[in-house]
Order: C-alpha cells, then sequence, then structure tokens
C-alpha cells in the first residue's frame, strides 16, 4: 500500500515509471520478480550450460515488408512501435521449436557508453556494444495476457557489432537524432525489420527467461541469434546521444547478468555435421557415429 500511495508523487521525480538505470532506481533496486524470480534474464551464456539441439529453422515472416513505425524514446531506451497496426503484413515468427506464432509488436535497444560493454545477454563473460530485442507475442494474446503465461512472449536478440557496414541501422540513424529527449517521437514511412537482422538466422541459443525490464515477467521464451549485425562507430555514436529521462546521455540500459538456476541454454548450430565433428563451442566427446545420427536426422528434417 505505502507504494501504491507514493507511487504518483515518485512519478515526478525519478523516471515515467519509477525505474531506471541509475544508482537510485537501477537493476539492483528492482522489486518483485525481478528480485525474487527464478527464470529471469539476460544471462550469460557459458559453454558448458550449453546443449546442442536438434532444433527446427526459425522462420521470419513478413520481416522484408515494409510500413510506418513510431520510434520513441520511452525513458528507458529507444523502441519501434506499430507492427500491430501492419494488419495482415504484421511481421510474425514460427518454427525453431517455438510451440506458437508470435507476432512482432516492438524492437528496443540496450547499450552503453563503451565498446566492451552493452549487450543485455553475454557470451563467456564477452559483450557485444548493443543488443536489439524484437519483442513478439503469442498469437491470440493482448500483451498484457502474455505476460502472465510462461511462453506468452518470444523475444529475438541480435547482437549489434562495429564494421564499415552500416546498412542494418541506416533506415533508423537520421531518425536517432530526432529521439534525444524523453518522449520524443518521429514517424518512420517504409520501414523493414528485416534490415535489422543478421543475413543468416539459422544459428541461435534458446533459453526461457523473463523481461529484462520490471515486472520482469517470467514469460519470455528467449531466441539469440548468432550472427551480429554490422553498426557503424558513427551510428553507435548517435544512439549514445540519446538522453534519459534526467537528460544526460543513457551510461548504460542493459541490465546485469542473472543466474541460471540450472536452466540448460539449447544451441541450434546453422550446420549440424561440422559443427558437431568439429566439436566446436565446447561439446566435447561426441562420437562419430552419434554426429552422423545427428546429421541424417537433421537432413530428415530438411535443414
Ligand atoms: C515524459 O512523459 C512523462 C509522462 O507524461 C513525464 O512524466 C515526463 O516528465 C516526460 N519527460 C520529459 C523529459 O518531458
Ligand atoms: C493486466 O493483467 C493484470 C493481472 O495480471 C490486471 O490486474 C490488469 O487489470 C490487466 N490490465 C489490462 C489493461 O487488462
Ligand atoms: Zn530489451
Amino acid at each position: 500500500m505505502y507504494s501504491l500511495l507514493f507511487a504518483p508523487l515518485l512519478l515526478h521525480t525519478v523516471a515515467a515509471d519509477g525505474w531506471g538505470y541509475k544508482d537510485h532506481d537501477g537493476p539492483h533496486t528492482w522489486q518483485g520478480v525481478c528480485a525474487e524470480g527464478f527464470r529471469q534474464s539476460p544471462i550469460d551464456i557459458r559453454s558448458i550450460d550449453v546443449d546442442y539441439a536438434l532444433l527446427p529453422k526459425l522462420h521470419f515472416v513478413h520481416y522484408h515488408r515494409s510500413g510506418s513505425v513510431a520510434l520513441v524514446n520511452n525513458g528507458h531506451s529507444i523502441t519501434a512501435t506499430g507492427f500491430d497496426q501492419w494488419d495482415e503484413n504484421q511481421p510474425y515468427i514460427y518454427g525453431g521449436g517455438l510451440k506458437h506464432k508470435y507476432r512482432l509488436a516492438q524492437f528496443h535497444m540496450h547499450w552503453a557508453q563503451r565498446n566492451d560493454v552493452g549487450s543485455e545477454h553475454t557470451l563467456g563473460s564477452l559483450s557485444y556494444p548493443v543488443e536489439v530485442h524484437f519483442v513478439h507475442v503469442k498469437e491470440g494474446n493482448s500483451l498484457n495476457q502474455s505476460l502472465s503465461e510462461p511462453d506468452g512472449i518470444a523475444v529475438v536478440a541480435v547482437f549489434l557489432t562495429i564494421g564499415n557496414d552500416g546498412t542494418g541501422m541506416s533506415m533508423l540513424d537520421s531518425s536517432l537524432k530526432s529521439v534525444q529527449d524523453q518522449n520524443d517521437t518521429v514517424l518512420i514511412h517504409g520501414y523493414r525489420p528485416r534490415s535489422l537482422l543478421p543475413d543468416h538466422t539459422e544459428t541461435f541459443y534458446r533459453y526461457d527467461g523473463s523481461l529484462t525490464t520490471p515486472g520482469c515477467q517470467e514469460s519470455v521464451i528467449w531466441t539469440i541469434l548468432a550472427e551480429p549485425v554490422s553498426i557503424t562507430e558513427a551510428q553507435l555514436a548517435s544512439l549514445r546521444r540519446t538522453r534519459d529521462p534526467h537528460q544526460e546521455v543513457f551510461a548504460f540500459n542493459n541490465r546485469p547478468v542473472q543466474p541460471l538456476n540450472g536452466r540448460r541454454v539449447l544451441y541450434r548450430p546453422g550446420s549440424f555435421d561440422r559443427a558437431l565433428l568439429c566439436g566446436e563451442n565446447g561439446a566435447s566427446a561426441y562420437s562419430f557415429f552419434g554426429a552422423l545420427l545427428v546429421a541424417l536426422v537433421a537432413f530428415f528434417l530438411n535443414f
């Protein structure tokens, strides 16, 4: 009751909804499921926690279509919304071991001010500078409904890495200048979400987790694409100039990694036979015949 009574007062002095990434409202202060949950996200993906899995291909449908999105600085991130207005063109995903179809609701980004930190998920404790989250809601559900189901939401995470190729971010970077402050919104016409996916989406990690922001609902099936997308230094610099509710640049908006608590991470290699025979990624002691069997099964599953 105390917090309910005082919530309206806090709204004016803290971020719009009372949480953020500063000392006084950052991840270590988040309460409820964020503090008490057992399948929280993000996680550090270590090879000893990873199992090879015969997951089918994940399909990205209508991701190449174009439509209007609103790019918004919501005080926590830069978010692209409006996909639910695309009607029959609304992008969705299916397959990849998901039991349902999931429709794209929005995507947003996590970053920091240095190149060696920024992503939420880490691979063997190494970070990428940016992580994009494509948030999908189970078909037929409202977002609210999905938040109360253990597989209500499917997030596809894409790492961004610094390179010479800026085509992935090119439809967004000029608009980033228009959303530097909280509540700034700009409409982008003809946006294609496929541009922010890597060329190859066959290789990914999969585990059961949560939202990485309050209330940290444990309703997310995570897919973390192994191949990153290139962005330029200049594009990264304009993302880093966007400001938090205190009119300061975000020092970071990535939550620290959370305990696995016995969860296993599945890994779908892009190429079964080669990856298994070479024992990549710490997968040890796969017999030749085991690998052959896997390759055959993979063949018949039509990879
Ligand atoms: C953004 O909107 C929220 C909600 O109306 C408000 O509390 C906040 O002060 C606004 N932020 C800025 C920087 O104007
Ligand atoms: C969302 O769900 C919660 C309970 O899970 C409920 O209290 C709340 O009223 C719902 N909100 C909407 C907008 O349906
Ligand atoms: Zn996120």
